[in-house]
Protein backbone atom coordinates (compact mmCIF):
# COMPACT_ATOMS: atom_id res chain seq x y z
CA UNK A 1 0.00 0.00 0.00
CA UNK A 2 1.59 3.33 -0.98
CA UNK A 3 1.96 6.20 2.02
CA UNK A 4 2.76 9.73 1.80
CA UNK A 5 5.51 11.07 4.49
CA UNK A 6 4.96 14.30 5.11
CA UNK A 7 7.87 17.00 6.56
CA UNK A 8 5.38 19.85 7.91
CA UNK A 9 6.28 22.56 9.46
CA UNK A 10 6.79 24.69 5.77
CA UNK A 11 4.78 27.55 4.03
CA UNK A 12 3.52 27.38 1.02
CA UNK A 13 3.97 29.97 -1.49
CA UNK A 14 3.58 30.04 -5.67
CA UNK A 15 0.50 28.59 -8.21
CA UNK A 16 -1.04 25.78 -8.21
CA UNK A 17 -3.26 24.97 -11.43
CA UNK A 18 -7.15 23.77 -9.72
CA UNK A 19 -8.07 20.36 -11.89
CA UNK A 20 -11.12 19.40 -13.02
CA UNK A 21 -14.22 18.28 -10.71
CA UNK A 22 -14.33 14.70 -10.06
CA UNK A 23 -17.81 15.09 -8.97
CA UNK A 24 -18.63 16.66 -12.35
CA UNK A 25 -16.83 14.49 -14.69
CA UNK A 26 -18.10 11.06 -12.81
CA UNK A 27 -21.97 12.28 -13.93
CA UNK A 28 -20.65 13.62 -17.18
CA UNK A 29 -19.04 10.09 -18.12
CA UNK A 30 -22.35 8.57 -17.49
CA UNK A 31 -23.88 11.07 -19.44
CA UNK A 32 -22.15 9.91 -22.55
CA UNK A 33 -23.78 6.63 -22.83
CA UNK A 34 -26.76 8.54 -24.09
CA UNK A 35 -25.06 10.01 -27.05
CA UNK A 36 -24.99 8.70 -30.51
CA UNK A 37 -21.18 9.58 -32.12
CA UNK A 38 -18.36 10.55 -30.36
CA UNK A 39 -18.19 12.71 -26.99
CA UNK A 40 -14.72 14.07 -25.88
CA UNK A 41 -14.23 15.45 -22.24
CA UNK A 42 -11.15 17.64 -21.65
CA UNK A 43 -9.84 19.00 -18.37
CA UNK A 44 -10.81 14.97 -16.83
CA UNK A 45 -8.87 14.62 -13.84
CA UNK A 46 -7.13 11.39 -13.87
CA UNK A 47 -8.24 9.77 -10.38
CA UNK A 48 -9.19 6.26 -9.71
CA UNK A 49 -12.73 7.19 -9.30
CA UNK A 50 -12.52 8.17 -13.32
CA UNK A 51 -10.95 4.97 -14.02
CA UNK A 52 -13.27 3.18 -12.65
CA UNK A 53 -16.53 4.81 -14.49
CA UNK A 54 -14.30 4.02 -17.52
CA UNK A 55 -14.34 0.46 -17.40
CA UNK A 56 -18.28 0.73 -16.50
CA UNK A 57 -18.52 2.31 -19.75
CA UNK A 58 -16.04 -0.43 -21.49
CA UNK A 59 -18.19 -3.10 -20.00
CA UNK A 60 -21.59 -1.61 -21.02
CA UNK A 61 -20.24 -1.77 -24.65
CA UNK A 62 -18.91 1.90 -25.05
CA UNK A 63 -15.53 2.88 -26.34
CA UNK A 64 -14.18 4.70 -23.73
CA UNK A 65 -9.91 5.99 -24.02
CA UNK A 66 -8.33 8.59 -21.46
CA UNK A 67 -5.19 10.27 -22.91
CA UNK A 68 -3.74 12.95 -20.33
CA UNK A 69 -6.77 14.44 -19.65
CA UNK A 70 -8.86 13.85 -22.20
CA UNK A 71 -11.15 11.20 -22.35
CA UNK A 72 -13.42 10.48 -25.33
CA UNK A 73 -16.30 8.32 -25.36
CA UNK A 74 -18.44 6.76 -28.15
CA UNK A 75 -21.11 4.95 -27.40
CA UNK A 76 -23.05 4.04 -30.11
CA UNK A 77 -24.26 0.52 -30.00
CA UNK A 78 -23.98 -0.23 -25.76
CA UNK A 79 -24.55 -4.03 -25.61
CA UNK A 80 -24.65 -5.14 -21.85
CA UNK A 81 -27.22 -3.56 -19.20
CA UNK A 82 -24.92 -4.03 -16.32
CA UNK A 83 -23.53 -2.54 -14.14
CA UNK A 84 -20.51 -5.31 -13.04
CA UNK A 85 -20.63 -5.79 -9.08
CA UNK A 86 -17.14 -5.33 -8.58
CA UNK A 87 -17.22 -1.93 -9.68
CA UNK A 88 -20.32 -0.61 -7.66
CA UNK A 89 -18.42 -1.97 -4.49
CA UNK A 90 -15.53 0.03 -5.43
CA UNK A 91 -17.42 3.04 -6.20
CA UNK A 92 -20.66 3.60 -4.88
CA UNK A 93 -21.35 6.69 -6.97
CA UNK A 94 -21.46 3.94 -9.96
CA UNK A 95 -25.10 4.42 -9.16
CA UNK A 96 -25.33 7.48 -11.22
CA UNK A 97 -24.96 5.01 -14.68
CA UNK A 98 -28.75 3.82 -13.50
CA UNK A 99 -30.36 6.77 -15.52
CA UNK A 100 -28.67 6.62 -18.38
CA UNK A 101 -28.68 3.21 -18.89
CA UNK A 102 -32.49 3.20 -18.59
CA UNK A 103 -32.69 6.26 -20.77
CA UNK A 104 -30.16 4.60 -23.39
CA UNK A 105 -30.94 0.45 -23.38
CA UNK A 106 -34.39 0.92 -21.49
CA UNK A 107 -33.04 -1.54 -18.26
CA UNK A 108 -30.17 -2.00 -16.01
CA UNK A 109 -29.54 -4.90 -13.41
CA UNK A 110 -26.61 -3.41 -10.59
CA UNK A 111 -25.46 -4.61 -6.72
CA UNK A 112 -26.69 -2.09 -4.02
CA UNK A 113 -24.18 0.47 -3.95
CA UNK A 114 -22.21 -0.56 -0.81
CA UNK A 115 -22.62 2.05 2.17
CA UNK A 116 -19.30 3.82 2.57
CA UNK A 117 -16.92 5.42 4.96
CA UNK A 118 -19.42 8.20 5.56
CA UNK A 119 -22.64 6.19 6.36
CA UNK A 120 -25.83 3.76 5.05
CA UNK A 121 -25.58 6.13 1.58
CA UNK A 122 -29.08 4.38 0.90
CA UNK A 123 -30.75 5.02 -2.99
CA UNK A 124 -34.38 5.44 -1.94
CA UNK A 125 -35.36 8.81 -3.96
CA UNK A 126 -33.18 7.67 -6.64
CA UNK A 127 -35.73 4.60 -6.80
CA UNK A 128 -38.34 6.51 -5.89
CA UNK A 129 -38.58 9.23 -8.77
CA UNK A 130 -37.46 6.30 -11.47
CA UNK A 131 -40.47 4.70 -10.34
CA UNK A 132 -42.66 7.89 -11.16
CA UNK A 133 -41.03 7.68 -14.66
CA UNK A 134 -41.99 4.36 -15.30
CA UNK A 135 -39.30 2.15 -13.89
CA UNK A 136 -40.31 -1.18 -12.54
CA UNK A 137 -37.97 -2.09 -10.24
CA UNK A 138 -37.17 -5.60 -8.47
CA UNK A 139 -34.27 -7.01 -5.78
CA UNK A 140 -33.14 -10.27 -5.62
CA UNK A 141 -30.35 -10.96 -3.43
CA UNK A 142 -28.91 -7.61 -3.25
CA UNK A 143 -29.49 -7.49 -7.05
CA UNK A 144 -31.94 -4.82 -8.55
CA UNK A 145 -33.32 -5.56 -12.05
CA UNK A 146 -34.74 -2.20 -13.70
CA UNK A 147 -37.27 -2.13 -16.68
CA UNK A 148 -39.15 0.00 -18.55
CA UNK A 149 -42.48 -2.35 -19.31
CA UNK A 150 -44.06 1.14 -21.11
CA UNK A 151 -41.03 2.66 -21.49
CA UNK A 152 -39.65 5.58 -19.75
CA UNK A 153 -42.29 8.52 -19.61
CA UNK A 154 -41.63 12.39 -17.93
CA UNK A 155 -43.10 12.86 -14.22
CA UNK A 156 -43.35 15.65 -11.58
CA UNK A 157 -40.44 14.99 -8.71
CA UNK A 158 -39.94 16.21 -5.45
CA UNK A 159 -37.23 15.03 -4.03
CA UNK A 160 -37.47 15.11 -0.24
CA UNK A 161 -34.07 15.88 0.61
CA UNK A 162 -32.01 17.60 -2.39
CA UNK A 163 -29.91 14.94 -3.27
CA UNK A 164 -27.14 15.48 -5.95
CA UNK A 165 -27.06 11.91 -6.86
CA UNK A 166 -31.05 11.50 -7.42
CA UNK A 167 -31.11 14.84 -8.84
CA UNK A 168 -28.03 13.37 -11.93
CA UNK A 169 -30.15 10.43 -11.99
CA UNK A 170 -33.38 11.81 -12.51
CA UNK A 171 -31.80 14.46 -15.22
CA UNK A 172 -29.99 11.42 -16.56
CA UNK A 173 -33.82 9.03 -17.47
CA UNK A 174 -35.70 11.78 -18.39
CA UNK A 175 -33.54 13.66 -21.26
CA UNK A 176 -34.45 10.48 -23.22
CA UNK A 177 -37.99 9.87 -21.81
CA UNK A 178 -41.21 10.89 -23.42
CA UNK A 179 -42.30 13.99 -21.74
CA UNK A 180 -42.12 16.95 -19.68
CA UNK A 181 -40.27 15.93 -16.66
CA UNK A 182 -40.33 18.58 -13.48
CA UNK A 183 -37.97 18.05 -10.58
CA UNK A 184 -38.65 20.22 -7.31
CA UNK A 185 -36.10 20.94 -4.51
CA UNK A 186 -33.29 19.63 -6.60
CA UNK A 187 -30.11 19.72 -5.39
CA UNK A 188 -28.44 23.26 -6.89
CA UNK A 189 -24.53 22.31 -6.67
CA UNK A 190 -22.44 23.58 -9.60
CA UNK A 191 -21.98 19.72 -10.70
CA UNK A 192 -25.36 19.38 -11.75
CA UNK A 193 -25.32 22.67 -13.35
CA UNK A 194 -22.37 21.22 -15.57
CA UNK A 195 -23.72 18.14 -16.22
CA UNK A 196 -26.58 19.83 -17.72
CA UNK A 197 -24.23 22.34 -19.90
CA UNK A 198 -23.32 19.14 -21.26
CA UNK A 199 -26.53 17.81 -21.90
CA UNK A 200 -27.79 20.87 -23.60
CA UNK A 201 -24.81 21.14 -26.01
CA UNK A 202 -25.64 17.47 -26.65
CA UNK A 203 -29.37 18.59 -27.66
CA UNK A 204 -31.09 17.99 -24.61
CA UNK A 205 -33.89 20.16 -23.32
CA UNK A 206 -33.57 21.22 -20.19
CA UNK A 207 -34.44 25.02 -18.00
CA UNK A 208 -33.23 26.03 -14.58
CA UNK A 209 -30.08 23.65 -13.65
CA UNK A 210 -28.76 25.27 -10.59
CA UNK A 211 -32.15 26.00 -9.27
CA UNK A 212 -34.61 24.12 -7.13
CA UNK A 213 -36.64 23.33 -9.77
CA UNK A 214 -35.50 22.09 -13.11
CA UNK A 215 -38.01 21.14 -16.05
CA UNK A 216 -36.93 18.49 -18.87
CA UNK A 217 -38.81 18.32 -22.00
CA UNK A 218 -37.93 14.79 -23.69
CA UNK A 219 -35.92 14.53 -26.85
CA UNK A 220 -35.53 11.75 -29.50
CA UNK A 221 -31.62 11.27 -29.76
CA UNK A 222 -28.56 13.03 -28.33
CA UNK A 223 -25.18 13.61 -29.92
CA UNK A 224 -21.88 13.42 -28.43
CA UNK A 225 -20.30 17.12 -27.95
CA UNK A 226 -17.10 18.27 -26.80
CA UNK A 227 -17.05 19.76 -23.54
CA UNK A 228 -14.74 21.06 -20.63
CA UNK A 229 -14.92 19.64 -17.43
CA UNK A 230 -15.36 22.44 -14.99
CA UNK A 231 -12.87 23.24 -12.23
CA UNK A 232 -13.16 21.05 -8.70
CA UNK A 233 -14.38 23.50 -5.94
CA UNK A 234 -13.33 21.04 -3.02
CA UNK A 235 -9.71 20.96 -4.41
CA UNK A 236 -9.44 24.52 -4.70
CA UNK A 237 -11.09 24.43 -1.03
CA UNK A 238 -7.88 21.77 -0.27
CA UNK A 239 -5.11 24.33 -1.69
CA UNK A 240 -6.48 27.02 0.27
CA UNK A 241 -6.65 25.02 3.43
CA UNK A 242 -3.21 23.84 3.10
CA UNK A 243 -2.10 27.77 2.38
CA UNK A 244 -4.03 28.56 6.02
CA UNK A 245 -2.59 25.63 7.24
CA UNK A 246 0.95 26.63 7.07
CA UNK A 247 0.48 30.41 6.94
CA UNK A 248 1.42 30.28 3.33
CA UNK A 249 0.64 32.12 0.05
CA UNK A 250 -1.14 30.28 -3.07
CA UNK A 251 -2.26 31.75 -6.18
CA UNK A 252 -5.02 28.78 -7.42
CA UNK A 253 -5.74 28.99 -11.25
CA UNK A 254 -7.62 27.89 -13.63
CA UNK A 255 -10.91 28.11 -10.54
CA UNK A 256 -14.71 28.42 -11.04
CA UNK A 257 -15.21 31.66 -8.43
CA UNK A 258 -19.31 31.13 -8.79
CA UNK A 259 -18.95 27.77 -7.53
CA UNK A 260 -16.99 28.66 -4.30
CA UNK A 261 -20.50 30.15 -3.15
CA UNK A 262 -20.16 28.87 0.55
CA UNK A 263 -16.50 27.95 0.77
CA UNK A 264 -14.05 31.31 0.15
CA UNK A 265 -16.38 33.74 2.67
CA UNK A 266 -15.00 30.70 5.51
CA UNK A 267 -11.55 31.06 4.60
CA UNK A 268 -11.70 34.98 5.55
CA UNK A 269 -13.59 34.32 8.67
CA UNK A 270 -10.73 32.49 9.40
CA UNK A 271 -8.80 35.40 8.80
CA UNK A 272 -7.16 34.32 5.19
CA UNK A 273 -7.23 37.18 2.40
CA UNK A 274 -8.21 36.20 -1.19
CA UNK A 275 -8.12 38.32 -4.06
CA UNK A 276 -10.71 37.00 -6.32
CA UNK A 277 -11.33 36.59 -10.37
CA UNK A 278 -13.55 34.88 -12.37
CA UNK A 279 -10.69 31.77 -12.49
CA UNK A 280 -8.34 32.80 -10.43
CA UNK A 281 -7.90 33.36 -6.68
CA UNK A 282 -4.65 35.07 -4.64
CA UNK A 283 -4.63 33.50 -0.99
CA UNK A 284 -2.77 34.34 2.02
CA UNK A 285 -2.81 32.77 5.06
CA UNK A 286 0.14 34.41 6.83
CA UNK A 287 -2.42 36.26 9.44
CA UNK A 288 -3.29 33.98 12.89
CA UNK A 289 -6.18 31.33 11.98
CA UNK A 290 -9.51 32.51 13.80
CA UNK A 291 -11.86 30.25 15.29
CA UNK A 292 -15.48 29.83 13.15
CA UNK A 293 -18.12 30.46 16.40
CA UNK A 294 -20.68 27.57 14.58
CA UNK A 295 -20.58 26.42 11.04
CA UNK A 296 -22.62 23.75 9.77
CA UNK A 297 -22.47 21.44 6.36
CA UNK A 298 -25.60 22.58 3.85
CA UNK A 299 -26.56 21.37 0.38
CA UNK A 300 -25.13 24.02 -1.97
CA UNK A 301 -25.23 27.47 -2.14
CA UNK A 302 -24.55 26.46 1.52
CA UNK A 303 -21.08 25.44 3.30
CA UNK A 304 -19.93 22.03 1.34
CA UNK A 305 -19.98 18.97 3.66
CA UNK A 306 -17.25 17.97 1.59
CA UNK A 307 -14.93 21.03 2.83
CA UNK A 308 -15.81 20.13 6.45
CA UNK A 309 -12.63 17.87 7.05
CA UNK A 310 -9.99 19.95 4.93
CA UNK A 311 -11.70 23.46 6.96
CA UNK A 312 -11.47 20.99 10.55
CA UNK A 313 -7.62 20.50 9.76
CA UNK A 314 -7.20 24.40 9.57
CA UNK A 315 -9.27 24.79 12.71
CA UNK A 316 -7.31 22.79 15.09
CA UNK A 317 -4.93 25.44 15.27
CA UNK A 318 -7.13 28.74 15.57
CA UNK A 319 -6.76 30.92 18.13
CA UNK A 320 -9.87 30.03 20.01
CA UNK A 321 -12.70 27.49 19.69
CA UNK A 322 -14.91 25.80 16.90
CA UNK A 323 -18.18 24.32 16.81
CA UNK A 324 -18.46 22.48 13.52
CA UNK A 325 -21.70 20.12 12.66
CA UNK A 326 -22.40 17.85 9.85
CA UNK A 327 -26.29 17.48 8.62
CA UNK A 328 -25.45 15.53 5.44
CA UNK A 329 -23.69 12.49 6.43
CA UNK A 330 -24.15 10.36 9.52
CA UNK A 331 -20.86 9.35 9.75
CA UNK A 332 -18.45 11.89 8.70
CA UNK A 333 -15.92 12.87 11.58
CA UNK A 334 -14.24 9.99 10.84
CA UNK A 335 -10.63 11.80 10.27
CA UNK A 336 -10.57 13.45 14.06
CA UNK A 337 -8.86 10.47 15.54
CA UNK A 338 -6.14 11.01 13.45
CA UNK A 339 -6.14 14.76 14.00
CA UNK A 340 -6.09 14.14 17.97
CA UNK A 341 -3.17 12.26 17.13
CA UNK A 342 -1.76 15.05 15.54
CA UNK A 343 -2.14 17.04 18.98
CA UNK A 344 -5.57 18.54 18.25
CA UNK A 345 -7.88 18.78 20.46
CA UNK A 346 -11.54 18.08 19.20
CA UNK A 347 -14.42 16.34 21.12
CA UNK A 348 -17.43 14.71 19.04
CA UNK A 349 -21.30 15.35 20.29
CA UNK A 350 -23.59 13.57 18.04
CA UNK A 351 -23.46 15.38 14.66
CA UNK A 352 -21.28 18.37 16.21
CA UNK A 353 -17.57 18.63 16.51
CA UNK A 354 -15.57 21.04 18.90
CA UNK A 355 -12.45 22.14 18.36
CA UNK A 356 -10.29 24.40 20.63
CA UNK A 357 -7.12 25.15 18.90
CA UNK A 358 -4.03 24.43 19.81
CA UNK A 359 -0.50 26.06 19.48
CA UNK A 360 1.28 23.75 17.07
CA UNK A 361 0.32 19.96 15.99
CA UNK A 362 3.05 17.16 15.43
CA UNK A 363 3.65 14.70 12.80
CA UNK A 364 2.62 11.03 13.39
CA UNK A 365 1.36 8.32 11.61
CA UNK A 366 -1.85 7.93 10.51
CA UNK A 367 -4.37 6.10 7.98
CA UNK A 368 -6.40 8.09 5.65
CA UNK A 369 -10.11 7.14 6.56
CA UNK A 370 -12.36 8.55 3.46
CA UNK A 371 -11.52 10.73 0.32
CA UNK A 372 -11.83 14.35 2.25
CA UNK A 373 -10.52 13.08 5.83
CA UNK A 374 -7.61 11.85 3.98
CA UNK A 375 -7.32 15.13 2.44
CA UNK A 376 -7.72 16.27 6.13
CA UNK A 377 -4.85 14.72 7.60
CA UNK A 378 -2.84 16.08 4.36
CA UNK A 379 -3.24 19.62 5.17
CA UNK A 380 -2.73 19.26 9.11
CA UNK A 381 0.14 16.98 8.22
CA UNK A 382 1.89 20.57 6.50
CA UNK A 383 1.05 22.39 9.00
CA UNK A 384 2.57 19.96 11.56
CA UNK A 385 5.58 19.60 13.12
CA UNK A 386 7.75 16.97 12.43
CA UNK A 387 7.15 14.02 10.20
CA UNK A 388 3.88 12.45 9.17
CA UNK A 389 3.53 8.90 7.30
CA UNK A 390 -0.13 9.02 5.92
CA UNK A 391 -0.97 5.36 4.77
CA UNK A 392 -4.05 4.12 3.04
CA UNK A 393 -3.66 6.95 0.38
CA UNK A 394 -5.81 5.22 -2.42
CA UNK A 395 -9.04 7.39 -0.55
CA UNK A 396 -7.05 10.17 -1.62
CA UNK A 397 -6.25 9.00 -4.94
CA UNK A 398 -9.92 8.67 -5.63
CA UNK A 399 -10.31 12.65 -5.31
CA UNK A 400 -6.87 14.81 -6.23
CA UNK A 401 -4.70 14.18 -9.23
CA UNK A 402 -1.18 13.56 -8.22
CA UNK A 403 -1.38 15.65 -4.95
CA UNK A 404 2.27 14.90 -4.20
CA UNK A 405 3.30 16.50 -7.06
CA UNK A 406 0.62 19.55 -7.06
CA UNK A 407 2.02 19.93 -3.48
CA UNK A 408 5.65 19.88 -4.23
CA UNK A 409 5.77 22.57 -6.95
CA UNK A 410 4.71 24.93 -4.32
CA UNK A 411 7.18 23.89 -1.41
CA UNK A 412 6.36 21.35 0.32
CA UNK A 413 7.83 18.10 1.43
CA UNK A 414 6.00 15.13 0.21
CA UNK A 415 6.88 12.03 -0.83
CA UNK A 416 4.65 8.91 -1.90
CA UNK A 417 6.63 6.26 -0.82
C1 LIG B 1 -22.54 13.59 -3.91
O1 LIG B 1 -22.81 12.36 -3.26
C2 LIG B 1 -21.03 13.71 -3.98
N1 LIG B 1 -20.48 12.59 -4.75
C3 LIG B 1 -20.46 13.68 -2.56
O2 LIG B 1 -19.05 13.88 -2.67
C4 LIG B 1 -21.05 14.85 -1.77
O3 LIG B 1 -20.58 14.79 -0.44
C5 LIG B 1 -22.58 14.75 -1.79
O4 LIG B 1 -23.05 14.71 -3.15
C6 LIG B 1 -23.25 15.93 -1.10
O5 LIG B 1 -22.85 17.11 -1.73
C7 LIG B 1 -20.50 12.67 -6.10
O6 LIG B 1 -20.99 13.63 -6.68
C8 LIG B 1 -19.89 11.52 -6.84
P1 LIG B 1 -26.47 12.99 -1.85
P2 LIG B 1 -24.33 11.78 -3.23
O7 LIG B 1 -27.32 12.07 -2.61
O8 LIG B 1 -24.98 12.05 -4.52
C9 LIG B 1 -28.93 11.00 1.70
C10 LIG B 1 -16.77 13.44 -2.27
O9 LIG B 1 -16.10 13.50 -1.24
N2 LIG B 1 -29.64 10.27 0.64
O10 LIG B 1 -26.65 14.47 -2.00
O11 LIG B 1 -24.26 10.38 -2.77
C11 LIG B 1 -27.51 10.48 1.87
O12 LIG B 1 -27.51 9.35 2.71
C12 LIG B 1 -18.17 12.83 -2.23
O13 LIG B 1 -16.41 13.88 -3.38
C13 LIG B 1 -30.76 9.52 0.97
O14 LIG B 1 -31.16 9.45 2.12
O15 LIG B 1 -24.94 12.69 -2.09
C14 LIG B 1 -26.78 11.64 2.48
O16 LIG B 1 -27.01 11.64 3.88
C15 LIG B 1 -18.53 12.28 -0.85
N3 LIG B 1 -31.39 8.82 0.00
C16 LIG B 1 -27.47 12.85 1.85
O17 LIG B 1 -28.72 12.38 1.33
C17 LIG B 1 -30.97 8.85 -1.31
O18 LIG B 1 -31.61 8.21 -2.17
C18 LIG B 1 -26.68 13.49 0.73
O19 LIG B 1 -26.59 12.55 -0.30
C19 LIG B 1 -29.84 9.62 -1.64
C20 LIG B 1 -29.19 10.34 -0.65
Amino acid sequence: MQTFVIQGGRRLEGDMTVQGAKNSALPILAATLLCQGESTLTNCPKLSDVYAACRILGSIGARCVMQGHSVTVRADAPSRAVIPEDLMQEMRSSIIFLGAMLGRMGQCSLGFPGGCELGPRPIDLHLQALRRMGVRITEENGILTCTVPKGLHGARIHLQFPSVGATENILLAAVLAAGDTVITNAAREPEITDLADFLTKCGAKIEGAGTGTIRIRGVKQLTGCEHRIMPDRIVTATWLACAAATGGELRLLHTDDASLTGILDVFEEMGGSCSRSQDSICFSGRKPIQPLRYIKTMPFPGFPTDAQAIVMAVLCKANGTSVMEETIFENRFRHVDALVRMGADIRIAGRAAVIRGVRQMHGAVVSATDLRGGAAMLTAALGAEGETVLTEISHIDRGYDSPELALQAVGARIERK
